[in-house]
């Protein structure tokens, strides 16, 4: 019998961590021990969660990276075939990939990801992003879209479609037109495996509401965070559907505040690879609406220290409550990035877990 996937065990807070696959992971610095994404490295990163009894291991889709001293993010490993290593390398943890609709055909995009869900016997995840990046779909001679998630419903419903028929279909729709498709096999989640949307915006939430299992989104102010709870809520309703949300963070926890402020100073700050955060923070302003506005000017380290997500920065205590807040909003998940995830994800995981076990969360 197939378990269920990890994203639908009984612990009320999921957790995860983003962009291991990515050089830099979420941060953009210069400090020594900077995410260098090797595969080793990546292997026992995931080992580390998977044994901790972490839900999921996420990567972030990207082609190109953003210059700077180091040309962070340039090196980054492609998820299908990344999250295929780390299935037949780990035993419970559930594996996403994170899929760029506009850059990879939805047949291909079916067989690939049926393919981890049977190495990973049922554990597979598919995170869907429109993207953002115009420097980055111009590699590939492909326009930013404009109706993406138009064409996501479409993606998606081909994929369901594929893997429900034992039978050739033919699909006429307004972005893709199939004739007698099959996708053989079909995953071992029915109807398929687990889908997020990454999205902030009215539309992609909306995409979410109708099409996916989860909204992966990002929040500036803890007191404001709930807000999209309600809005992804509603929307959902409309539909008659429920979406859970799950957000992300980066993290520094230490065993003091101090040393932790002093270095999310450090590596934020003052070694930050300042050209590359410039031109992420320019690219991010001006083609994506993944933040809201205000967070650009008053929020640098936060782009430098993780790329815009919020921080949660200090002891296990302090990161343990501040998680505990962040449920309390009505967010199911959190996914959380380091400046070095072999090295920090072990403190976290000995530290962290237990209160939150005893909080009642996991
Ligand atoms: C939590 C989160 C994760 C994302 N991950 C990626 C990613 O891995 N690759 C990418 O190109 N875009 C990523 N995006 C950006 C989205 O694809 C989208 O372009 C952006 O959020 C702006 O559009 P929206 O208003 O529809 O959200 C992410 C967005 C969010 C909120």
């Amino acid at each position: 019998m197939l378990k269920p996937h990890p994203l639908r065990n009984g612990r009320k807070l999921k957790l995860g961590v983003f962009s291991a696959n990515a050089d830099g992971g979420l941060a953009i610095t210069d400090v020594p021990e900077r995410w260098r994404a090797g595969w080793d490295d990546n292997l026992t990163a995931a080992q580390i969660a998977d044994r901790a009894g972490l839900e999921f291991f996420l990567p972030i889709a990207r082609w190109r990276g953003f210059g700077g001293k180091n040309r962070v993010r340039e090196w980054s490993f492609e998820t299908f075939t990344w999250a295929a290593g780390l299935a037949a390398a780990t035993e419970q943890i559930g594996l996403f990939m994170t899929v760029h609709v506009p850059l990879v055909h939805p047949l291909y995009a079916a067989k690939a990801l049926a393919t981890v869900d049977h190495i990973s016997r049922g554990r597979a995840g598919l995170n869907i992003v429109c993207g953002w990046n115009p420097k980055e779909f111009g590699m590939f001679g492909v326009p930013l879209v404009e109706k993406g998630y138009d064409q996501a419903s479409e993606w998606i419903e081909i994929i369901e479609k594929v893997y429900g028929s034992d039978e050739p279909i033919d699909h006429e729709g307004t972005y893709y037109h199939l004739k007698q498709a099959v996708s053989r096999p079909a995953s071992l989640q029915t109807p398929r495996p687990v889908t997020m949307n990454a999205a902030f915006g009215g539309p992609g939430r909306d995409f979410a509401a109708r099409s996916c299992d989860y909204l992966f989104t990002t929040f500036t102010d803890i007191n404001d965070a709930g807000n999209a709870i309600d809005d992804i809520g509603r929307r959902a309703a409309a539909v008659g559907r429920e979406v859970g949300v799950y957000t992300v963070c980066h993290v520094v926890c230490r065993e003091t505040q101090k040393e932790a402020d002093e270095y999310y100073r450090r590596y934020a700050l003052e070694l930050a690879d300042h050209a590359a955060v410039d031109d992420h923070m320019a690219g991010k302003k001006e083609f994506s609406g993944s933040h809201d506005p205000a967070a650009y000017e008053r929020y640098r380290q936060r782009f430098a220290g993780g790329a815009g997500t919020y921080p949660l920065i200090g002891t296990p205590e302090k990161i343990a409550s501040e998680m505990a807040a962040i449920s309390a909003r009505g967010y199911q998940g959190i996914a959380l990035s380091f400046v070095n995830y072999t090295q920090e994800l072990p403190f976290f995981c000995d530290r962290v877990l237990p209160l939150l076990a005893q909080a009642g969360l996991r």
